[in-house]
């Protein structure tokens, strides 16, 4: 297999890209797989005693377990809460691709499987004229795309779909993350509609749950309900 991983992207920031990654590295690691994770840009970081935080990274490292130097997990931290570009143009930082790719071969290197986490949608701006998309050609993996379970989701998702399909970026599946307990009427079907009119196979909704957890319980509760995702073995093996 010439992938041995995949990339989380999403319709949208917010829509549960993190979490996903997350539950998805665990349930990965709990089958007993090496698994690595990395969020090469990370934006909206809060500045502590020692530096820049990234939560994102953070929550994935704890998922994963990871071990690898933080260094090369998420090679850039900015501060801003903005776009990738516009937060490295405020921080006077120049994002450079070639070196996020080092970064990624480097923990490729030392695991069976890679899970990298996207920064917002497939075509926010990383730097000047690179897009999410062309970083995630760039590392050759598939993508796995997060989408919202609410009214709207259809034409967001069947968009980021046929692009990255336009891309020649191979779509594994989408999965839809529900972020509320509340379900509206129109979410019945909205994935069996995407599923058919994209040709992408549809791989779940994963259930809202409490956030109120400590991040190990929502890890392990999140990791669960992946478990029965047996179309994820071929991906990653
Ligand atoms: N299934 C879920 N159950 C409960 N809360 C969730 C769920 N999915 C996401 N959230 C909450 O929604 C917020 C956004 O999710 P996150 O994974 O950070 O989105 P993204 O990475 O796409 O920006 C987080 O604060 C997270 O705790
Ligand atoms: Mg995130």
């Amino acid at each position: 297999m010439k992938h041995k991983g995949f990339f989380i992207t999403g319709t949208d920031t917010g829509v549960g890209k993190t979490i996903i990654t997350a539950a998805l590295a665990r349930m990965l690691l709990n089958r007993g797989l090496d698994v690595g994770v990395m969020k090469p840009v990370e934006t909206g970081c809060a500045r502590g005693p020692k530096g820049l935080i990234p939560t994102d990274s953070e929550f994935l490292i704890k998922a994963g377990k990871s071990k690898d130097p933080k260094a090369l997990i998420t090679p850039y931290t900015l501060e801003a809460p903005v776009a990738p570009s516009e937060a490295a143009d405020l921080a006077g930082v120049e994002i450079n691709d070639e070196y996020i790719l080092d970064c990624y071969l480097k923990l490729k290197e030392r695991h069976d499987c890679m899970i990298v986490e996207g920064a917002g949608g497939l075509m926010v701006p990383i730097y000047q004229r690179l897009l999410v998309s062309d970083l995630i050609k760039l590392l050759e993996l598939p993508i796995i795309l997060v989408a919202r379970p609410n009214l709207g989701t259809i034409n967001h998702s069947l968009l980021s779909i046929r692009y990255a399909q336009d891309q020649g970026i191979p779509v594994l599946g989408f999965i839809v993350n529900r972020r509320h307990d509340r379900i509206h009427a129109s979410e019945e079907k909205s994935p069996i509609i995407i599923e058919k009119l994209s040709g992408v196979p549809f791989l779940g909704t994963k259930p809202y749950i409490e956030d109120s957890l400590l991040d190990e319980e929502f890890i392990e509760k999140s990791a669960e309900y992946f478990e029965d995702l047996i179309q994820l073995d071929p991906l990653v093996l």
